[in-house]
């Protein structure tokens, strides 16, 4: 069925507490005109200050997940990579003061390990700066991988049993979630992927356990406020039942 409302409107009582995107489709976008991929991831900081803004505007989206380098992505080309990070780095340097004037939380989900220190002094920099900031939290996943992010969860666990910090039977899935890189937001309630591909990739395996899931074939340099509201619309349109009964 062809629910979603075009030119519908949003309930400001209903829109989703937290939004991940995986911001995909740049290389493609570049192509088309005949660009090098990395004009492409360029061209896509546009779109991630627009879909801030647009999160921040509507208020009610506490958290903002944003998909910016899975910890696969080390198998591309060295120069995609390093001129990922470079484009990172001025990324964080343009734009970190205004997000900090609107009072958003920026936080870096992720290994640390293994990215360029001028980066990581970067990260550490603005999650400090913007902690106490409360209108709205925006991650970052940068080296993320979902598995790698529960791994890590189960290490740190591990090493709580060894010292008998805790005892096996403490282990519960609140536990596990205090453990991922972002312990303070709430599960995904809706995950955007732009770029037309239907499948995760290594991304936020545990929070999207009852996530909704909205693919756009737009591509992300292309991916605009409308294209986010049309994605809280078809939200809006969802029958959540988490494992209970439909609604009538
Ligand atoms: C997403 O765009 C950005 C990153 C993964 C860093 P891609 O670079 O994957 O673009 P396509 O999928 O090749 O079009
Ligand atoms: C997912 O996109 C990762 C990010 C958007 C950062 P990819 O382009 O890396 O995903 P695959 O390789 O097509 O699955
Ligand atoms: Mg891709």
């Amino acid at each position: 069925v062809t629910t979603s409302r075009d030119s519908g409107e949003l309930d400001p009582k209903r829109l989703p507490g937290h939004v991940a995107i995986v911001m995909d489709g740049n290389g493609r976008w570049a192509a088309k005109q005949g660009l090098s991929r990395l004009k492409g991831h360029d061209a896509g900081a546009k779109s991630v200050r627009a879909a801030i803004e647009a999160c921040r505007e509507l208020g009610g989206i506490r958290t903002l997940t944003l998909y910016a380098f899975s910890t696969e992505n080390w198998r591309r080309s060295k120069a995609e990579v390093s001129g990922l990070f470079r484009l990172l780095a001025k990324y964080i340097r343009t734009e970190m003061d205004n997000l900090h004037a609107e009072d958003i939380r920026v936080r870096f989900i992720g290994r640390r390990a293994g990215l360029p220190e001028n980066v990581t002094a970067l990260m550490d920099d603005s999650e400090k700066r913007t902690n106490a900031n409360r209108a709205m939290q925006v991650n970052f996943a940068i080296n993320y991988g979902a598995r790698a992010e529960i791994a890590d969860a189960v290490r740190s666990i591990a090493e709580d049993l060894r010292s008998s910090k805790i005892r096996p039977d403490a282990i519960d899935e609140a536990m596990i979630a205090a453990r991922l890189y972002d312990p303070v937001s709430a599960d995904l309630d809706l995950l955007i992927r732009t770029g037309g591909h239907h499948r995760l990739s290594n991304f936020m395996l545990w929070q999207a356990s009852y996530a909704e899931i909205v693919v756009t074939p737009t591509l992300w340099p292309d991916f605009r406020k409308r294209h986010l509201h049309q994605a809280f619309l078809d939200f809006q349109e969802r029958d959540r039942n988490f494992g209970g009964r439909p609604r009538a």
